[in-house]
């Protein structure tokens, strides 16, 4: 597995399977994946989101993909920087790229387009021991589908622009910021970790959030190295981790 070529070298592309994600650790757990590998496929029997939730695409319609990566070298209470890393080349090809207005990160991992999801990312790891040795992350990105029936948080590429866009045009991009955030993520984390703050959905802002049952309102002042969102509540600052609570949007 230690050989690792730069991003999209090689990449599978199929027209239907459960997920990429599984299809991806499934080449791992038998050896015949090496890290680099990306997975794009045009339809998803399976497709999962985070929480255990499905992820649903219409076929052929947007990018589903994962890419396998080593993180031998990385220390596991680093996991966060791997999910700033991909969040942050998506947010990088959607405002850089197609130049979309309003792109930010609602934590821990989705990119919104004002306040609207347009992709999701959902990272599966492989930790053996102490040593985190690789990790499948996988990316949902909304591109040609205009209509999200049980969804009405979502939009796509071609609702931001109006311009419809090959799949795999995208996907190479994609895999172009990957590249340039996977480099910064090895040699500046701690620039990668600003960057993630910066373009957080309603840092500094008051939000409301649930907790248990309560809904409550705080001011939500970013996330800490750990991966927890750190909300002030009256006088009170608490670092939150992902199920414990959820932000609502009005
Ligand atoms: C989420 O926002 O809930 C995460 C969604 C992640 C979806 C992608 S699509 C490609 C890859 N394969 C999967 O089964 N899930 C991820």
């Amino acid at each position: 597995m230690r050989k690792t070529s730069p991003i999209g070298d090689v990449i599978i592309e199929l027209s239907e399977i459960d997920s990429t994600n599984n299809y991806a650790m499934k080449l791992l757990n038998e050896g015949m994946a090496e890290a680099g590998l990306c997975i794009k496929a045009d339809k998803q029997t399976q497709g999962k989101g985070q929480l255990g939730n499905i992820w649903i695409s219409e076929e052929s319609k947007n990018l589903l993909f994962s890419v396998i990566l080593d993180t031998e070298d990385f220390v596991i209470e680093k996991q966060f920087y791997l999910n700033a890393m991909a969040c942050i080349s998506v947010a990088d090809l959607l405002m850089n790229h197609f130049e979309i207005r309003e792109i930010s990160i609602k934590w821990p991992n989705d990119i919104y387009a004002g306040n609207k999801k347009i992709a999701g990312i959902l990272i599966e790891n492989n930790i053996r021991g102490n040593s985190w040795t690789n990790a499948v992350v996988g990316i949902g990105l909304n591109i040609n589908q205009t209509v999200f029936p049980d969804l009405n948080r979502a939009t796509s590429l071609i609702n931001e622009t109006g311009k419809a866009e090959k799949v795999n045009h995208v996907m190479k991009l994609l895999i172009k910021y990957l590249n340039k955030n996977y480099l910064l993520l090895q040699k500046d984390e701690e620039q990668l970790f600003k960057l993630y703050n910066s373009l957080l959905f309603k840092i500094g802002s008051k939000v409301l959030y649930k907790k248990k049952h309560e809904i409550l309102e705080g001011i939500l002042l970013g996330v800490s190295k750990m991966g927890l969102l750190e909300l002030k509540t009256g006088n009170l600052i608490k670092g939150y981790k992902h199920k414990e609570v959820e932000l609502i949007i009005s």
